[in-house]
């Protein structure tokens, strides 16, 4: 069901889950200051509780009322990102974010969202923790249609289109006195490195030691089809390839283009909905052209592409 920033407004305010669109992906809404829509919104999800939430904010001074201590960067990273795909995770008075959206971290994690139909909510509903709108698992949504095939056609949306990114927000926490990046996503390395002054390493979970980003650690942006990344993709392959425009593949494939190698940003805002067209198509199993650059973008693309492959 298609809603207004008005009805997502009022239902939210009833302790309504909605699903609101952002420059990244469509996210499912809850209040911040209301711990049972947050629990309905991990029952949806079938999200395990140990995964904590982003809370969205709408402005961002407002983060002081939630943070102990800004560290260095913090301000300029804001400053030159937000609004846009950055979610800095900061360390926060328990008493200001309800333990259920950060699992229980001292931590939450925060963000300022682009898109202005969600700004628009969030001026009036105030702060929002938002999970992509999607099943635990599943690609994420990046337009309206994929949230009603994860929640149904009455699921109330706001639909704002297509995402413009569509990929996840680039997470980071600062540890060890450096930035780190914990989730690769739709802002790159290089241009957090611009504003840092160092290129912010990317963590690690590693085993046996509590992991600084749980999300991580799931399964996920995985389609029903099992997709089987190679390079090159074998000469007598049949069926689909996620590939390349500009590359020419086996005779009995079929190419559904990802995009241009020159274009990383195209290709970012194809994945998942190509990633979500091989189940709508009942695609079993398809290739994925993994021969693509390195840096910039191309680290994220890799990144849920390997993911989705599992
Ligand atoms: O682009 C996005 O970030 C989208 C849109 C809707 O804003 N949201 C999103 O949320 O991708 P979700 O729930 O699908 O992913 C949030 C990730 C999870 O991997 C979670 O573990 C991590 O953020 N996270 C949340 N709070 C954290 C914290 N305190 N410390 C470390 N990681 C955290
Ligand atoms: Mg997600």
């Amino acid at each position: 069901m298609r809603i207004s920033i008005a009805q997502a407004s009022s239902l939210l305010n009833e302790g309504q889950v909605v699903a609101l669109p952002t420059e990244t992906v469509y996210g499912l809404a809850a209040s911040l200051q209301d711990p049972q829509a947050i629990a309905h919104i991990f029952t949806l999800k079938g999200r395990p509780s140990n995964n904590p939430l982003i809370v969205h904010l709408a402005d961002a001074s407002s983060l002081q009322e939630y943070v102990t201590v800004m560290p260095p960067g913090a301000e300029a990273l804001m400053e030159a990102f937000w609004p846009g795909p950055l979610t800095l995770v900061l360390s926060v008075q328990a008493d200001r974010v309800p333990a259920l959206a950060r699992a229980g971290l001292p931590t939450a994690a925060f963000r300022l969202p682009r898109h202005p139909l969600t700004r628009a909510v969030l001026e009036v509903s105030g702060p929002l923790v938002m999970p992509s709108a999607n099943l635990s698992g599943r690609p994420s949504a990046t337009r309206p249609e994929h949230v009603e095939e994860d929640f149904g056609t009455h699921f109330p949306v706001l639909d704002g289109g297509s995402c413009q990114k569509g990929l996840e927000s680039t997470i980071v926490i600062f540890r060890h006195e450096r930035w780190e990046i914990v989730r690769l996503g739709a802002l790159d390395a290089e241009s957090l490195a611009a504003v840092l002054g160092y290129r912010p390493g990317v963590a690690e979970n590693q085993k046996g030691v509590q992991p600084v980003c749980p999300g991580q650690l799931y399964r996920h942006y995985a389609p029903r089809a099992k997709l089987q990344i190679a390079q090159p993709i074998p000469a007598d392959a049949t069926g689909v390839v996620l590939g390349f425009s500009e590359r020419s593949y086996p005779v009995r494939t079929t190419l559904w283009p990802l995009g241009s190698l020159s274009d990383p940003e195209t290709v970012g805002e194809r994945l998942y909905v190509l990633l979500r067209k091989l189940d709508e198509e009942k695609i079993a199993s398809a290739w994925v052209d993994g021969d693509m650059p390195a840096g910039g973008l191309w680290e994220t693309i890799r990144e849920r592409l390997q993911k989705a492959a599992i």
